[in-house]
């Protein structure tokens, strides 16, 4: 699939539930996990996250909303069930994206909220716990962004194959690379020609 994503949590006070996300993010193929002004303890929260996620995604703990720093081009989406939130289902997912999650209490900080390029919801009666709001929103982006053989009109399975994917022509960006070559040593050159610096 293209693109990245991480998922975090602000400001959350229990332990097993992000111990919990972690893990299923770590089961989605997230490319990293983050807590933002949250109290996480490791020791518990690894208790329910068998597959040990710090030991193999990127863990990084913003004391802050302000220190929240992530990758070049990375949207950040609030999920919270917000009136003013777009509807999952009629979300695009951004290519690279990180989501963020609430707290059990208080939910996204107003701060945060603001800071969010994307808020969405889960078009339910009443809030889900943190871990599931996480996993739902992870399979939508799997299953929207993911290649998979459509969905037959009956009850069941595929019954046409996924279409070979095909791929486009070579892009040539020549241009663009230009920035990055240096101009050759000249004086170097010049010295091998002759045959290499006298003894
Ligand atoms: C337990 S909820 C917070 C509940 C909040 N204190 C309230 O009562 O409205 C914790 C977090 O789960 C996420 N969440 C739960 N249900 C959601 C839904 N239906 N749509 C989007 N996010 C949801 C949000 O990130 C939320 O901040």
């Amino acid at each position: 699939m293209r693109g990245y994503f991480g998922i975090g949590v602000e400001g959350i006070s229990k332990p097993y539930n992000v111990g919990n996300l972690f893990r299923s993010a770590h089961a989605f193929n997230s490319n990293f996990v983050f807590t933002v002004a949250a109290n996480y303890e490791r020791k518990i929260g690894g208790r329910v996250d068998t597959s040990d996620t710090l030991g193999q995604l990127p863990f990084y703990e913003f004391p802050t909303l302000e220190a929240l720093i992530l990758p070049k081009r990375c949207a950040l989406v609030g999920i919270e069930l917000d009136d003013d939130a777009v509807e999952l289902p009629s979300f695009r997912h951004p290519l690279q994206a990180a989501y963020v999650l609430g707290s059990e209490r208080g939910g996204l900080s107003p701060e945060m909220t603001a800071r969010c390029d994307h808020l969405i919801r889960i078009p339910t009666r009443f809030s889900l716990n943190v871990g599931i709001a996480g996993v739902v929103v992870m399979y939508d982006r799997l299953v929207s962004r993911g290649r998979f053989p459509a969905r037959p009109v009956v009850p069941g399975g595929p019954t046409e194959a996924l279409p070979e994917h095909v791929h486009g022509g070579p892009v040539l960006r020549q241009e663009e690379m230009q920035r990055f070559r240096t101009d050759p040593p000249l004086a170097e050159v010049v010295e091998a020609e002759k045959g290499g610096p006298e003894d």
